[in-house]
Order: C-alpha cells, then sequence, then structure tokens
C-alpha cells in the first residue's frame, strides 16, 4: 500500500547508516510499494538538495546491493528533508500541510508511517506533538518507536500509555532490530518445519540452551547511553529475551501475529521469578578493564558491560532445562548464537567409549549458519566414535549478502504486518524479568572492573555454569576448519 515515511532524526546515524539503505535495498528489488513519499526531519537548515547529497554519499558507504545511479535517481524522487524542531509545538501545524501535500503529490492516499529515530528522551514529546488536532489524518498512521522502550517498567509502562492513547496498539511498532535477522526469523521454520527436531524440542531430549551475543570491541563513542543502560537494559531485556520466547514459546495455532506473540508471551510469562537472593546466585555482572576511561563515562561506574544469567521457563515443556544467556562487550570474538545441547543416550550401545553430546547451533552473526553436531565412525579399521558437523552456512560465501534486518522490518510495517515488532505485553513482561535482577543489584556494590579487555568476562561466570556441571560450549566452525 502507497505511504508516505516520516522520519524523525532523519540525518542521526541510525539513518545514514541503516534506514535510508534499507530504503535504497528494497527499492532495488522493487518491494516498495508503487508510489511512496520519505520524508526526514531534522534541526539542520538543509534543503532538499544538501540533504541528497549526504544521503548520496553515505549510501555508497552502506548498501547492500551495488550503489546504482539509477536506483538512487528513483529514491532521490521521493525522498524530501524538512526542517522542525520537533521539541516546539508551532511547527507541527504546518508540518502537517506540507505532508499533505506529499500525499497529494505521490498518491499515497493520506496513509502516514511516524519513525522516529530519534533519542528515547524524545519520544513523549514527538508523540504529544503528533496528537495535536492540527495533524488529525483520516486514515490512522503508524507508529514506529525505536528502541530502548523505558528503562525500567514504570517508565515502559508510563511511555506505552500515551502511545497507545494517541496511536492505538493496532497502529503501534516497537523496533527491536534483532527480530528482522535472517536467522531470528529462521528459528520457527528450523524448529516447526522439521520432525527431525519438533518432537523432541523438550526436557525429555534437551539438556540446556545458550544464548549468547558478544562483541570483541567496546563502546565506542555510545558512553552516555550506555552509562543509562548497561548490558541488561541494551541487550537482555529485548534482544535476547526475543530469541529465549522464540527458541521456547509452544507452536502457535497459525501464522497470524497476534497468535505467534501470545506463545512467545506466555514464555516470558513463565520466567522463574528470583529473589535477591536467587540473583546473587543466578546472575553475574562484570566491567571490562578499561570501560572507565570510555569517553563520557563516569570514572567511577558501577555499569555492567558484560552479564551471564541462568533462568528458568517453568512449564511443562521445559522443565529443570537450564537456559543460559551471555552477552558482553570487549570479549575475544563477535558473535550472536544459539546452542542447543541435547541429552546423553540412555543405555548406549558404547558403554566404554565417552561419547560426545549432540548439538543444534543456530549462529545469528556475523556468520549465518545452523549446524548439527553428531557422533559417527571414523573411517579406517581402528573403532573410533567422532562427534561430526553437518553445516549450512547462508552467507559464508563471499557475494551472499543477507537482507537487513531493518529491509524487513520497513517493509513489514508498510503492510501492516506487527509480527516482528514487540507486542505491549511482550515488552512488559520482559521488563519484569529485568526489574527483579536490577533491584536485586541496588543493595550490593560490585567489585568492578572485574575482567581484562578481549578475555571471556569474569571467572564467576564459568562456576555459574560449573555448579551445575555444565560449561560455555565453544563450537566455532571456522575455528576448527582453521585448524584442518
Ligand atoms: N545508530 C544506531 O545504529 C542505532 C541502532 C539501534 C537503535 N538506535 C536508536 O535509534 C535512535 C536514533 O539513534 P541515532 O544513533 O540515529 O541518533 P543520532 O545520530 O544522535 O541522531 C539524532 C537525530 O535526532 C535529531 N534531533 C535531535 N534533536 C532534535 C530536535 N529538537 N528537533 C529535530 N531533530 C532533532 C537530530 O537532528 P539534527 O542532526 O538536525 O540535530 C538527528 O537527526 C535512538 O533511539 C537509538 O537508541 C540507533
Amino acid at each position: 500500500m502507497n505511504n508516505t515515511l516520516i522520519i524523525f532524526g532523519g540525518t542521526g546515524d541510525l539513518t545514514h547508516r541503516k534506514l535510508l539503505p534499507a530504503l535504497y535495498n528494497l527499492l532495488y528489488e522493487n518491494h516498495l510499494p508503487e508510489d511512496f513519499a520519505i520524508v526526514s526531519i531534522g534541526r539542520r537548515p538543509y534543503d532538499n538538495n544538501i540533504y541528497h547529497n549526504e544521503i548520496y554519499n553515505s549510501l555508497q558507504k552502506h548498501t547492500r546491493h551495488p550503489f546504482k545511479e539509477e536506483t538512487w535517481n528513483k529514491l532521490k524522487n521521493h525522498l524530501y528533508y524538512y526542517e522542525l524542531d520537533f521539541t516546539k509545538d508551532e511547527g507541527f501545524c504546518d508540518l502537517n500541510d506540507y505532508l499533505n501535500k506529499i500525499d497529494t503529490k505521490h498518491n499515497t492516499n493520506g496513509k502516514r508511517i511516524y519513525y522516529l529515530a530519534v533519542a528515547p528522551e524524545y519520544f513523549p514529546i514527538i508523540v504529544r506533538n503528533l496528537h495535536k488536532s492540527c495533524m488529525k489524518t483520516e486514515v490512522k498512521p503508524n507508529l514506529v518507536i525505536e528502541k530502548p522502550f523505558g528503562k525500567d517498567l514504570a517508565s515502559a509502562k508510563a511511555l506505552n500509555k500515551m502511545i497507545v492513547s494517541a496511536f492505538g496498539e493496532k497502529n503501534i511498532y516497537r523496533i527491536d532490530h534483532y527480530l528482522g535477522k535472517e536467522m531470528l526469523q529462521n528459528i520457527m521454520v528450523i524448529r516447526f518445519a522439521n520432525a527431525m527436531f519438533e518432537p523432541i524440542w523438550n526436557s525429555n531430549y534437551i539438556e540446556q540452551v545458550q544464548i549468547s551475543s558478544y562483541e570483541d570491541i567496546g563502546i565506542g563513542t555510545r558512553g552516555n547511553y550506555y552509562e543509562t543502560a548497561g548490558a541488561i537494559r541494551d541487550m537482555v531485556q529485548s534482544h535476547l529475551l526475543q530469541i529465549l520466547s522464540l527458541i521456547a514459546m509452544e507452536k502457535p495455532e497459525n501464522l497470524n501475529p497476534e497468535t505467534i506473540r501470545n506463545e512467545k508471551v506466555k514464555v516470558l510469562k513463565a520466567l522463574r521469578k528470583m529473589t535477591p537472593k536467587d540473583v546473587y546466585k543466578n546472575v553475574v555482572r562484570g566491567q571490562y578493564e578499561s570501560y572507565r576511561k570510555e569517553v563520557n563515562v563516569d570514572s567511577n561506574s558501577n555499569i555492567e558491560t558484560y552479564l551471564a544469567l541462568k533462568a528458568y521457563v517453568d512449564n511443562q515443556r521445559w522443565r529443570g532445562v537450564p537456559f543460559y544467556i551471555r552477552t558482553g562487550k570487549m570479549l575475544p570474538k563477535k558473535t550472536t548464537e544459539v546452542i542447543i545441547q541435547f541429552k546423553d543416550l540412555k543405555n548406549s550401545l558404547y558403554p566404554d567409549i565417552q561419547l560426545s553430546p549432540n548439538y543444534l547451533v543456530i549462529k545469528v552473526q556475523p556468520h549465518e549458519r545452523i549446524f548439527v553436531r553428531f557422533n559417527a565412525k571414523r573411517p579406517g579399521n581402528k573403532f573410533i566414535i567422532n562427534p561430526i558437523n553437518m553445516d549450512f552456512c547462508q552467507n559464508c560465501e563471499i557475494g551472499t549478502i543477507s537482507p537487513e534486518a531493518y529491509e524487513r522490518l520497513l517493509s513489514d510495517v508498510m503492510k501492516d504486518d506487527a509480527t516482528l515488532f514487540a507486542r505491549w505485553d511482550e515488552v512488559e513482561y520482559s521488563w519484569k524479568f529485568i526489574d527483579q535482577i536490577v533491584s536485586a543489584w541496588k543493595d550490593v556494590k560490585p567489585i568492578f572492573p572485574n575482567y581484562e579487555d578481549k578475555t571471556w568476562g569474569p571467572k564467576a561466570a564459568d562456576y555459574l555454569l560449573a555448579k551445575d556441571n555444565h560449561h560455555w560450549i565453544n563450537l566455532d566452525l571456522e575455528d576448527e576448519y582453521e585448524n584442518i
């Protein structure tokens, strides 16, 4: 359906590196509506020409498809810059007139999508201004809101109340860009389209689940933001709990967005509650050695740059199966992955041989890869059983680049499909889980920093698993292939 996308934060980093390159890629593949318009809003005194020049330069660096003048010229004809200080309400009625003119020019049937690509403290003021009477439209607009959605349950509730009263839940698209990633979309397919996995996806067969997302760099220039968020809000509340809910959800009755989100939210509701004592036992936080020297970071900061935790989903399917979550900055590698370890065979035919467990590994980034590790006989006269891998990598070959998460998300919001966006109750229950941890931390001052740069985090994270006779599983095929 034709529509006008209005980006607040049109001169910002997200728009330059992600949003406009995603729109370019969609246009390159003919995936944008027949007619559309993009209105980028910023404070800078630009005209369309200056803005186009800026975007032209960043598209050269950030598009997935080759940069073609022909595609750019098409995009340019639909791309406008509008100067506005969105904290001042007097500019909004003029903005509305301008958007109406754009609507007529591009046949967008009055359908608007407001995208808030700005710092979260501005969400309320923009929403209030968009709700002014002179901004009323016949067709209800969609609102796309970037993360972070609140900083705890109370602030998330307050923000939600405000945006729902202005736009209605049905028209709100809360971005968790991980949900647009190819391999996260693949989790449901792997689980529910395979007879070899679906029947054994439960506590009878699964020993443990590990969900990890770590980076080999520090926080860079994001000190201001990171000091208010830390690893728990930046990664766990949104991305990693979303991954957990996709791994643990029951099979939805159909593919309707609401049915899928109903099942995901049941998982978040079933996460076992933790007392402060449980938090002390089950959650490990860390800070890398050089963090306090980063730009815009307090020299006595107690913000965590590393977090490991053990969670349980208290339902029939997952009784007793630990879900370990781990995230950190300044670790030795950059990876996001899910590892499912299956239980050891009972009554093995080879009691004298130590068999390796079976694993299913879903790598989300940098490589998008699925592999299954199982045991087989090594060729030769001597009887040896070895673990082997069946491996599928969809972006390992040079030249194959999967769509960026934002391509899928922008395309979906234009089609009014909210499956890959977080519904309010998902956000609410994940904040409930996070808040109990953060509130337990208030009374215990951490001894930070507690891990050296480029190491695997604090030792306590290893003890957390060792208590259960588990360890962090490192299955990296790149390393194995290099060593062959
Ligand atoms: N960057 C990323 O990779 C990334 C990834 C995930 C999520 N996010 C989220 O996306 C949002 C935007 O991040 P960002 O990195 O793009 O921020 P940014 O580079 O700092 O850009 C901020 C934008 O807000 C505009 N702005 C600020 N105050 C304004 C005002 N009073 N009136 C009009 N425009 C105003 C700026 O316009 P002027 O330049 O004209 O002042 C600029 O376009 C944040 O919520 C962030 O958490 C970003």
